[in-house]
């Protein structure tokens, strides 16, 4: 890997690892009105303990309105997949769950967006902790240049844990949640790049558990990986969902049916339809869903 890319891996792996940046991030300029946003009524409202709740949220990149007034409310240990044409602001509203849309100059946020009630674009939040407690796992894999045991001690070590007997203990059982423990015990000190494809996302996966997140974003993350690696990431889904609330993108309406909950349908940046994955594929409630779930566009 050169200098570069070694560069750019960071800056990514930065936030994925819920780091501080080494240049103060520039602030999301959110508008005043947003502390003092009426609710509305979400487009959905499981009768369940909701974990993360966007109220009216307009997301814009300068002049452009990527996200139009999006009100969800996602539940808590479930698997919620987003849905929807290239360019409908699936990965922008994933992105504002974390802030990690704050490094963009120019974008800003009006509405609200709550987790566990709390607004997470009030003015005392903690970015770093608020990454922390967000994990994201990218579309395409993408440990560091450095062994698996490194890889995945390294959010341990800046989140202070420093003993190797901790390090090796938490090590091995987040590996083993992310189902891959058996796959690498024997070559912890190799590089994590020398995994296929299918483990390398796993140990990203396992590489967020280490810094024992509530919230795991997932964008598109088996896009790149072939139908079995793409089951097991499915299986290892099902099984975090017991801990862990977990909202995925994906543009494959199969894997959005077998493997969600929830499931919500945005077109054109803003969010048609919400409900039960179940319903929403069998009577989805708009005409728009219903076009794009029989492949009629998108
Ligand atoms: N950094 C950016 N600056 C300006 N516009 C952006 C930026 N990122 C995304 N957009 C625009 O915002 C809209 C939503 O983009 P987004 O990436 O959220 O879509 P998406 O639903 O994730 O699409 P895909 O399925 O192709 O990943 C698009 O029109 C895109 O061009
Ligand atoms: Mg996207």
């Amino acid at each position: 890997m050169n200098e570069r890319d070694l560069l750019a891996a960071e800056a990514q792996d930065d936030a994925l690892l819920n780091t501080p940046l080494t240049e103060p991030a520039p602030q999301l300029a959110v508008e005043p009105a947003m502390a003092v946003a009426e609710p509305e009524l979400s487009e959905a409202a499981p009768e369940e303990p909701i974990k993360v709740s966007a109220k009216g949220v307009d997301f814009f990149y300068g002049a452009f309105q990527a996200l139009k007034s999006v009100s969800i409310d996602i539940p808590r240990n479930r698997i919620t997949a987003l849905i929807g044409p290239s360019g409908c602001g699936k990965t922008t509203f994933l992105r504002c769950i974390n802030r990690m849309n704050d490094l963009i100059d120019g974008a800003f946020l009006k509405g609200a967006l709550l987790i566990d009630g709390q607004n997470i674009y009030n003015k005392d939040v903690d970015v770093v902790h608020l990454r922390k407690r967000v994990g994201m796992v990218f579309q395409r894999p993408n440990p560091f240049p450095m062994s698996i045991f490194d890889n995945m001690a390294y959010g341990p070590r800046l989140h202070g844990i420093k003993k190797r007997a901790d390090l090796e203990i938490l090590i091995e059982k987040c590996l083993k949640r992310a189902f891959l423990w058996d796959e690498v015990k024997d070559k912890l000190n190799e590089p994590g790049t020398n995994l296929s494809g299918g483990q390398q996302q796993r140990l990203c996966i396992a590489r967020v558990l280490t810094v024992e997140p509530e919230v795991i974003l997932m964008d598109e993350p088996c896009s790149a990986l072939d139908p079995v690696a793409t089951s097991k990431i499915e299986d290892l889904m099902m099984e975090l969902r017991n801990d862990y609330t977990v909202i995925i993108v994906t543009h494959n309406m199969q894997q959005a049916q077998r493997a969600s909950d929830y499931t919500g349908f945005f077109l054109m940046g803003e969010l048609v339809e919400f409900q039960d994955t179940s319903n929403l594929f069998v009577v989805p409630k708009k005409k728009e869903t219903e076009d794009y779930i029989s492949g009629r566009f998108g």
